[in-house]
């Protein structure tokens, strides 16, 4: 296998990584009943499954093998509702970082389609770093003892927003959810 596509089969397990904390973080607040923090960490949830299948019909159109790698167990204990987002934020930011590398690698090894698919990802990162950031502001400017004010913030918004992609997403094998 490429070094690129094992890069690559690396990172498929990162994103199932992050599908599995972000249901433990949907679960927290839903256990909660605090279900706009829910519903939001259930679709994040999906995107992740969803970067997964993109990056497994990359490795499927280039011909290379797919390498299942198990995931580190979740987080699912929180000392209050703000911790969840925190480590969601950091989270985004080791992934940029994980994507980051991946670029470079691809250039390294003269991987240019590799690298263009890769695009995809760096302007996706850019979004979920912005809006998760966001989302935490809205926290902390409510404070932890009003987190119905968050709920609000979000039934009454429609969710923290950033720009989106500025190009459309890659196939998801099996098409994305
Ligand atoms: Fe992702
Ligand atoms: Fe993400």
């Amino acid at each position: 296998m490429s070094r690129f596509a094992d890069a690559l089969n690396d990172q498929v397990g990162n994103e199932f990584a992050a599908h599995q904390q972000y249901i433990a973080i949907a679960v927290h607040y839903d256990a909660e009943t605090l279900p706009q923090l829910a519903a939001h960490f259930y679709q994040q949830a999906v995107e992740e499954r969803n970067h997964a299948m993109m990056m497994i019909q990359y490795l499927l159109d280039a011909d290379a093998e797919v390498v299942m790698r198990g995931v580190e167990a979740p987080q699912t204990r929180f000392v209050d509702d703000r911790e969840p987002v925190a480590l969601a934020l950091a989270q985004e930011q080791t992934v940029t970082g994980q994507i980051t590398a991946l670029v470079q690698l691809a250039r390294d090894e003269s991987e240019h389609s590799g690298e263009h698919f890769l695009g995809w990802f760096l302007d996706e990162q850019r979004e979920e770093v912005a809006s998760m950031k966001a989302l935490l502001a809205v926290i902390d400017r409510a404070g932890t003892d009003n987190m119905l004010l968050v709920e609000d913030f979000l039934a009454r918004t429609g969710g923290v927003t950033a720009a989106p992609p500025s190009m459309p997403s890659p196939a998801a094998a099996g098409g994305a959810l």
